[in-house]
């Protein structure tokens, strides 16, 4: 699949780039001491001085023969530096720039280098696989100076964001040419891509295993489910049990029976977020040879309506026996989850982190700002709080208290999909806590999987939310022994 990595190219150079006669420059400056001995014009000066004070990050273009891009870059947190990348890029896009070249990178840490890198490359992903007109196709070049970043980190960020590239496609791809079907080809090629295996199970294999939620919620449909394993399994890997990824893979979101009205269909391609995120951070892991055994699971379907679809009333047995009275059949994301967690005791994990657009009531909270946590695996939530305040995709933990169970009881089956009007991401995190026998935690992404809005270093649609998270979390986690 063209999945469209980045519309910036990489690369660096050595000593002082006379190569790059021709390229454009984006000058960064921290100081107004710095901004002195440039020999602006007054008016430039005075400026930019200003930005400075005010600690702002703003872009001058300077046109001449060639054409230079004076950027104020006074603050160092990694968000802010991110988002100067991203306004770097922006620019240097508006003003159709083929190349350019960095220089004042050398003032800054190789962390920093690496976040302003990681804005400008994350911002320039565009999605114009279905546009007569690919304007913003053209790439960049961009160079800067060999010693800013080691060659590792250099080469880590690339496959970063080429894995997160692939997570926004697969989401920003709408049903029609992305179905669960698809979605298993094309993990299939990235495995050959970055270096994992890939099982995929087929409708039999979904039946002999007697994944009765997945199965469910596929009734109503005439493309068949799967379920999808990938496994990366380095020789030097630290952990002795694996860390198991489950992802919601609800390719569409119709509601079922229970249809969606009103407008909330629109957008529902975005539903397996979740999945598409296991895939790219199990790709980041292994493209970038992470020492860290780690296995995905996404169980993929659409939940459509036909005659034979799945309706409110009926009962249904899941992989491990729980019969499940289903009420409301736009609950579907745990049904499918719920296997796909059952399925995950036979890895004996570490720990089980699964995401998924889950709930509605997840996006009221967050907003497109955040994730709703909950799970009982407490010392890696708190860790996971942290890496979210660096990577800038942050959580809000929510509780699982056991009075919220009460809400699941079902008079004739095990339980019901759906709890009452309160607390609806409490009592959807209770119903997967069932199925799981080991350290388990979910991030709800329903709120920052998918924006409407465009901003900083997020394109509109796809986010690839929380890859970037999950990867740094795993790096953090391995690094503590
Ligand atoms: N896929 C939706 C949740 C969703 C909502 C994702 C908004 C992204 C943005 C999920 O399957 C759903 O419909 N959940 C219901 C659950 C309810 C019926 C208990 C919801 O949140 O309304
Ligand atoms: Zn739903
Ligand atoms: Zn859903």
């Amino acid at each position: 699949m063209q999945y469209n990595y980045s519309n910036a190219l990489l690369n660096t150079y050595e000593a002082d780039g006379n190569m790059l006669q021709d390229a454009d420059n984006v000058l960064l400056v921290c100081s107004t001491k710095q901004l002195n001995r440039l020999k602006l014009q007054p008016s430039l000066l005075m400026a930019a001085t200003k930005a400075l004070e005010d600690n702002k990050t703003q872009v001058f273009t300077i046109l001449g023969n060639k054409r230079n891009f004076l950027v104020t870059t006074p603050r160092r947190n990694a968000e802010e530096l991110r988002l100067a990348g991203a306004l770097v890029f922006k620019n240097l896009k508006k003003r159709q720039s083929k190349s350019a070249k960095f220089k004042g990178l050398k003032q800054f840490s190789e962390a920093e280098c690496y976040a302003l890198l990681e804005g400008f490359l994350l911002s320039s992903y565009a999605f114009v696989k279905y546009k007569k007109e690919k304007s913003q196709d053209d790439k960049i070049d961009i160079y800067l100076p060999s010693t800013v970043l080691s060659a590792d980190r250099l080469a880590e960020l690339k496959v970063l964001v080429e894995a997160v590239s692939l997570t926004k496609t697969l989401v920003n791809e709408p049903v029609n040419y992305m179905d669960a079907v698809r979605f298993s080809e094309v993990a299939t090629e990235a495995g050959r891509q970055f270096g994992f295996e890939t099982e995929i199970l087929h409708r039999d294999k979904i039946e002999a295993l007697k994944m009765g939620g997945l199965l469910a919620v596929n009734k109503g449909s005439e493309t068949p489910p799967t379920f999808n394993v990938f496994h990366y399994r380095p020789a030097n890997a630290v952990n002795a049990k694996p860390l198991v990824l489950v992802g919601k893979g609800v390719m569409f979101d119709t509601g079922g029976y229970s249809l969606k009205t009103g407008g909330v269909m629109s957008g529902m391609k975005c539903d397996m977020a979740g999945g598409a995120a296991v895939l790219g951070i199990v790709s980041a892991i292994a493209g970038n040879r992470v020492p860290y055994h780690v296995i995905g699971l996404v169980p993929a379907t659409d939940n459509k309506i036909s005659s034979n679809a799945l309706v409110v009333d009926d009962v249904i047995t899941m992989m491990d026996g729980t019969t499940v009275e289903v009420q409301n059949t736009d609950a579907e994301g745990r049904l499918v989850l719920a296997d796909a967690l059952t399925y995950a005791k036979k890895f004996d994990p570490e720990l089980v982190i699964d995401m998924a657009t889950l709930t509605g009531a997840s996006a009221a909270i967050t907003g497109s700002f955040g994730i709703a946590v909950l799970g009982d695996a407490q010392g890696a939530i708190d860790e996971l709080k942290t890496v979210g305040e660096t990577v800038y995709e942050r959580l809000v933990q929510l509780p699982l208290w056991k009075e919220y169970r009460e809400l699941l009881k079902s008079s004739i089956a095990d339980l019901k999909n759906i709890g009452g009007s309160i607390g609806g991401v409490s009592t959807s995190s209770l119903f997967l806590k069932h199925f799981t026998d080991y350290p388990w935690l979910h991030l709800d992404i329903a709120g920052a999987a998918f924006v409407k809005e465009a901003k900083g270093y997020r394109q509109s649609g796809a986010t690839a939310v929380p890859v970037r998270l999950v990867y740094e979390f795993v790096k953090r986690h391995m690094n503590k022994g």
